[in-house]
């Protein structure tokens, strides 16, 4: 559920007429809804019955600081995997208590920030990891709180690139022998606390039975650790519930959030879960002018560089025109941006009304959009706006010519 929607023919997000907002900032341009952010992230919190489970919102999916504060206000933690990404949530206020530290590779520095920041867990995902965290800890003269990430061999279905709970994917440990060995280490360590179990099983998720599966693992591990004399603070469930962005049904927070209860309903540990995409990505949209049309083609002036899933995951993202009542004839479109590549589209067999001039709306772009954006063709990212009722603001500005180069070392200088 959002607030994109027709009035009188002109597409509005929430109060605000996005023609105004395209000719304001000018396009491409990344607008999000604050109402469906907070919509979003109520319904997973409002679903749990017990106040002591956490929502950890993925900020790998939408990480603009003025949208991290929002969801930070509504009560919600967080899910980070860089020590660029703890900054942002530190600079949004966030809980410290309220940061799960997930990630295979965190250097030793982002080690040290977390630790530093006293964050609830780091989610650890080999026993390289965890003999560096502790001695960074001992380094620090402090106790790192650990969970392990577990790998439970559950396939979610969806795209190869975003499935991570198989065996033979890159995260979590597979071994249930070697996370008992290592959980016995962390008892006896003066610089570990094992405080969780963690599993994350993929994301675009449609269906509710690998939740299930995922769950009952995570049960059977945190059994192993009670005979072990180890008791967890948290089951950590992860993330990766679907949205629909043409025509899919996935389950809704609630559905996932009651499962998830009934799957643990015998447990005495808190549950803590870390949606990314079902809070964001219906929240966002990207606007885009077209700039040309040659044949079947679109030419706008978005590209692969401001949203990238078209092309890297052959995603589809539904397209509507800002006014539906455009004169124009409705025709099958395939919709590519400037870049010099033949994988740069956003839309490929489109069917909507469109001339040149027209702004374009791609929709459910607020996941793994702008955050996934970067610089190719020397083309400056996108500004984003936060639209809240009938006003809206800037919360990033559109990059100049000059912030391309701003790094860079003239070698005249
Ligand atoms: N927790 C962990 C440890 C994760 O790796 C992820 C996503 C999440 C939570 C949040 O998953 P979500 O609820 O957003 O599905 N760029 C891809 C998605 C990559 C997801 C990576 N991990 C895309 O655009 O589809």
């Amino acid at each position: 559920m959002d607030f994109f929607n027709y009035k009188d023919g002109k597409l509005f997000c929430e109060g605000v007429d996005l023609s105004l907002i395209s000719k304001t900032f000018d396009t491409p341009a990344y607008v999000y809804s604050k109402k469906t952010l907070e919509r979003h992230i109520d319904a997973y919190i409002e679903s749990f019955t017990s106040s002591n489970n956490l929502v950890c919102f993925a900020v790998k999916s939408l990480s603009n600081i003025s949208i991290l504060k929002i969801l930070k206000d509504k009560g919600c933690g967080f899910d980070i995997v860089s020590g660029g990404e703890l900054h942002r949530v530190m600079l949004a206020g966030a809980d410290p208590k309220k940061i799960i530290f997930s990630g295979v590779g965190k250097s030793k520095s982002e080690i040290a920030l977390g630790i530093k920041n006293d964050v609830l867990s780091f989610n650890i995902e080999s026993s390289s990891e965890l003999y560096r965290i502790e001695k960074v800890a001992k380094d620090l003269g402090k106790i790192a709180p650990v969970s392990i990430r577990f790998n439970p061999d559950v396939d979610s279905g969806g795209h190869d690139y975003i499935t991570t709970g198989r065996k033979g994917d890159k995260f979590g440990i597979s071994s249930i022998e070697d996370i008992l060995n290592l959980s016995n280490h962390i008892s006896n360590s003066d610089s570990l606390k094992i405080v969780g179990v963690a599993c994350h099983i993929g994301s675009q998720i449609l269906g509710l039975d690998s939740y299930k599966a995922a769950a009952r693992k995570t049960i059977e591990l945190a059994d192993k650790l009670l005979d072990l004399g180890i008791e967890l603070d948290f089951l950590d469930l992860g993330g990766g519930l679907g949205v629909p962005y043409n025509g899919e049904t996935p389950p809704s927070p609630n559905e996932l959030v009651a499962c998830l209860e009934s799957e643990l309903s015998e447990r005495k540990e808190r549950i803590i879960i870390e949606p990314g995409r079902s809070i964001s990505a219906n929240a966002g949209i990207l606007l885009t002018k077209v700039e040309y049309i040659k044949d079947e083609f679109l030419i706008v002036d978005a590209a692969m560089n401001d949203l990238l899933r078209p092309a890297l995951y052959k995603a589809e993202h539904d397209v509507w025109n800002l006014d539906k009542n455009n004169a124009q004839e409705t025709k099958v479109w395939n919709i590519v941006g400037p870049i010099c590549e033949s994988s740069d589209f956003l839309a490929r067999n489109i069917s909507i009304p469109a001339k040149e001039e027209d702004v374009l709306a791609i929709k459910s772009a607020g996941a793994y959009g702008f955050v996934m954006s970067s610089n190719y063709n020397s083309r400056p990212r996108c500004p984003e706006i936060l639209v809240d009722e009938d006003k809206f603001k800037l919360i990033r500005k559109r990059e100049s010519l000059d912030d391309l180069v701003r790094s860079e070392i003239n070698p005249d200088d």
